[in-house]
């Protein structure tokens, strides 16, 4: 049956409800509740959620509680356990969940159990990672192994370039793991620029093994790898992660060193299955492993706790009562963390490739906006950025805190300073600062009432401004399994909630197809014809030089 969020009970209950809860300050829902943290923050496993400084109320929460059940979240949880192709503009079933899976429960795509085939390349991914780490597998001219180039884009780069940053206290000693993604030569050309063809084994990660950036990437790898060592040397230093063995075969790269995955696994949760390899590498198998088990605990989670427990579900929730009933067009991210830098970028992808759409599962234009913009910086680089915009540039910015318990290097005098830069912050948004008080400090301070008069209008702070904050107890693997789980389950829960196939990706293919039209006309290979004015002349300026 056709689901309408906007129609649902729920929705028209939230709706007539935020008007109540619009003129409210979050100062006074504070000073009537003094145990406020104790009623809006939930733990599960390594991660502790305080939405404590959300403009909501229990009412607000038993509300958005019902939209779960409206919308039937737990019905399309069981579809996409039970391997229906839920991505149906694709045909395809979504089961990332399956890859984290340790259970001896078969799960079925298709009538087949697809878990004998993720433990047959968990098996020869761990093999791999023990090769390349003592040194058995060698490079063409028999030396082992000292740094791995990762070449990939999107889903096939950011998930394993995010964990492996933010992971790197882990890593393996005297194995060093890079990244290049971007087409601009400038990317490949100054990570090569470090590295010695006979030492270094590059990983082609493509799904459909056709994306324009990193067959070009990979191309000029494999030369640059051949002008030193010959042909013969390729076989030694490139392995594939693909789901497309054909295209492989053309590369060049021999069936032993391709690392297969499944069309039922998206690039963008794809970081569980050989897509980790690079992570697998960098950190070591055994903790690529603990990874997987991290994603899996928050998945016995979230399929199993009630909503009012329930974590994804949660931030889920408050994303819709922000962005549907309070009015914000994006969220900000801002990790108290140097080591979850990537992390921004990585949910970008996550978040507005799975969710940023206007049409429904029915085809049907929708009525409602869905994923806010999502931005962000780590802490304390944003502070000297953008917070100022946050503070007082008039906008309803729901703000996401992420933060360490323990740091991940714990420098003297750092974390603590951290910490309290990361709380200051959410708190002063959320109470801002009245005419009153700046009135009271700068009198205090010795000003004339005349200087008063005149500045106390610049320091006057709304607050108001919402806020999460995610405490995380230590960046393990294991914690950052279930961290980038329950942002999986989140983006899925908001799909459904928005009724919106979160699986496909259109958008992306537009101007991947225009790229194509345009490249042969920039090569000289084609006359330039049939463009607007605007593209014809860059062309035209390019061509000049
Ligand atoms: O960004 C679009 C996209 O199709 C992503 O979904 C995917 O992660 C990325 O391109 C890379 O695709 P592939 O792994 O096929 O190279």
């Amino acid at each position: 049956m056709t689901y309408c969020p906007t129609a649902a009970p729920a929705w028209q209950a939230l709706t007539a409800h935020a008007a109540q809860i619009k003129p409210r300050h979050l100062r006074e829902l504070f000073a009537e509740d003094d145990q406020r943290f104790q009623h809006f923050s939930r733990s599960q496993g390594d991660l502790l959620l305080d939405f404590s400084k959300q403009r909501i109320t229990a009412e607000t929460l038993t509300l958005l509680q019902g939209l779960w059940r409206e919308a039937d979240v737990p019905g399309w949880i069981k579809r996409l356990r039970g391997g229906e192709a839920i991505n149906h503009t694709e045909g395809r079933a979504v089961l990332h969940t399956a890859l984290r899976r340790s259970g001896p429960e078969p799960v079925l795509f298709q009538g087949k159990d697809v878990m004998p085939d993720i433990r047959r390349v968990l098996d020869q991914m761990q093999e791999f990672c023990a090769a390349v780490h003592s040194g058995d597998w060698k490079g063409a001219s028999g030396e082992r192994i000292r740094d791995v180039v990762n070449i990939g884009i999107g889903g096939s780069d950011l998930g394993a370039r995010m964990a492996s940053l933010a992971l790197v206290a882990e890593q393996v000693p005297d194995l060093h793991v890079h990244y290049v993604s971007n087409l601009d030569g400038a990317h490949l050309a100054t990570t090569l620029a470090k590295l010695h063809p006979a030492t270094t084994l590059f990983i082609v990660a493509s799904k459909t093994f056709t994306t324009q950036e990193t067959m070009q990437n990979a191309r000029s790898a494999r030369d640059w790898v051949v002008q030193k060592l010959g042909e013969k040397a390729v076989a030694h230093h490139f392995v594939a992660v693909s789901t497309n063995h054909a295209e492989v075969a053309k590369f060049g790269i021999a069936p032993q060193n391709v690392f297969e995955f499944w069309d039922w696994v998206g690039g963008r949760f794809s970081l569980w299955s050989a897509i980790g390899l690079p992570l697998a590498l960098a950190i070591g198998f055994e903790k690529f492993s603990q990874f997987l088990a991290g994603a899996e605990a928050m998945d016995k989670h979230f399929f199993n706790a009630p909503v009012e427990e329930n974590l994804p579900a949660t931030l889920a929730l408050l994303e819709v009562w922000n962005t549907n009933f309070l009015g914000a067009a994006t969220r900000v991210l801002l990790p108290y963390s140097q080591s979850l830098e990537v992390l921004v970028s990585y949910l970008q992808q996550l978040e507005m490739e799975s969710n940023g759409k206007q049409v429904d599962r029915d085809g049907a234009a929708v009525s409602y906006d869905t994923a806010p913009i999502l931005w962000g910086e780590s802490g304390t680089n944003g502070q000297h950025a953008f917070y100022q915009l946050i503070h007082q540039g008039g906008s309803l910015i729901p703000c996401e805190f992420l933060v360490l318990k323990e740091a991940d290097y714990p420098l003297p005098g750092h974390h603590e300073m951290l910490l309290a830069n990361c709380f200051a912050q959410s708190d002063a948004l959320m109470r801002g600062k009245t005419v009153e008080e700046v009135r009271a400090e700068m009198a205090a301070s010795g000003l004339s009432p005349e200087a008063v008069d005149a500045l106390s209008p610049y320091r006057v702070f709304p607050g108001n401004q919402p806020s999460t904050t995610l405490l995380m107890s230590r960046l393990t693997p294991h914690t950052l399994g279930q961290l980038i789980a329950l942002y999986e389950h989140k983006v899925f829960t908001l799909g459904v909630l928005w009724n919106l196939n979160s699986f496909d990706q259109w958008g992306v293919e537009f101007g991947k197809q225009l790229a194509n039209k345009l490249l042969p006309m920039l090569e000289g290979k084609a006359t330039v014809t049939g463009l607007d004015s605007s593209t014809a002349g860059l062309i035209a300026a390019c061509k000049e030089n």
